[in-house]
């Protein structure tokens, strides 16, 4: 039995249904408020109830457990810190010891955030910096579950493409901008390693099944800059890149410093694994552009 937290969210849901498309046992749970996804069961389950999360576990004897719920946004953990640990580092604490209480393994979803974006690619080696109450909850997490032999962190970039629940995503907002050809603003001074949702959840499932510990990096093989990744998208859908409106980061005021360049390097999961962890930019937006098409 496969459990993912967080499957109203935008990797949960997608991990929700690549399990249950594949016949595996899997429940997902989902936040009391938040959306239900589309396919698979569900359970709502609030994160900050570690007794109640405890509970769950018990009774359900997973095998295997992806954790991707998690205050996410960088803007809300700055503006409620207390919470953004609560539930990114205490409930994952609580999780990690109610799994290895039931002998399963742990896949802690983590981020490329827990860097400063001064001297990317960053691999596993590399000294985390976190510049953002979200990637210092996020590396906290890490170190907690460094005690944990039945776990392991896997450091995701930017996730791109539909999720399969409906709820508001960075994405789907560049997406309709597009198709109702209004301006775009985008980012050319900052750069991921963007990987689609699609391989983002394959990437969390192989290392679920391997003995895998530690932390690892499953990104795309390419640091590309927002623009670029917008400009991407518009070729894909057929669409005339002319809304797309170059920008920069560092003309921009925000209330935490914003790396600028936190690409990873993910030759770990290349040689572990024997496949790289995501595809170039061009091939995630032509699978983006036909889930779009399938779904209109
Ligand atoms: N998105 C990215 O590009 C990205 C990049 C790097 C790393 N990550 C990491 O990857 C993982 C998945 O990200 P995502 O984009 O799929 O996140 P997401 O769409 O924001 O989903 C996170 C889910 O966690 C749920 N959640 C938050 N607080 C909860 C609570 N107290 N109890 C129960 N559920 C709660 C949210 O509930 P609601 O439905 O109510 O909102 C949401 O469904 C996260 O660990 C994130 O840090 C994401």
């Amino acid at each position: 039995m496969w459990l993912i937290t967080g499957a109203g969210g935008q990797l949960g849901s997608v991990l929700l249904r690549a399990l249950t498309n594949s016949g595996e046992p899997v429940v997902g749970t989902v936040s009391p408020s938040g959306p239900r996804p589309q396919h698979g069961e569900t359970k709502p389950l609030d994160l900050a109830n570690f007794e109640a999360v405890r509970a769950f576990v018990r009774d359900r004897k997973p095998k295997y457990v992806i954790h991707a719920a998690a205050v996410t946004s960088v803007m809300a953990a700055y503006e409620n810190p207390t919470q953004a640990r609560k539930i990114n580092v205490e409930a994952t604490v609580a999780l990690a010891e109610a799994t290895a209480d039931v002998d399963a393994r742990l896949v802690f979803t983590s981020t490329d955030l827990v860097f400063d974006g001064s001297s990317a690619p960053y691999d596993e080696a590399a000294t985390p910096h976190p510049t953002s109450v979200y990637g210092k909850t996020k590396i906290e997490a890490e170190e907690q579950l460094a005690n944990f032999t039945n776990a392991a962190v896997v450091r995701l970039p930017l996730m791109i493409g539909l999720p399969a629940v409906v709820r508001k995503t960075t994405f789907r907002n560049q997406l309709q901008a597009l198709l109702d050809r209004k301006p775009l603003r985008l980012f050319q001074d900052e750069f991921r390693s963007p990987i689609s949702l699609n391989d983002a959840a394959q990437a969390c499932i192989d290392i679920a099944k391997s003995d895998l510990t530690g932390v690892i990096h499953a990104g795309g093989p390419e640091g590309v800059s927002r623009l670029e990744i917008g400009l991407a998208l518009a070729r894909a859908l057929g669409i005339n890149a002319d809304q797309i409106v170059p920008s920069c980061q560092s003309d921009m005021q925000f209330p935490e410093p914003r790396p600028m360049d936190v690409s990873l390097d993910s030759s770990l999961f290349k040689k572990t694994f024997g496949r790289a962890a995501g595809r170039n930019i061009d091939d995630v937006m032509v699978e983006v552009a036909k889930e779009i098409a399938a779904t209109e």
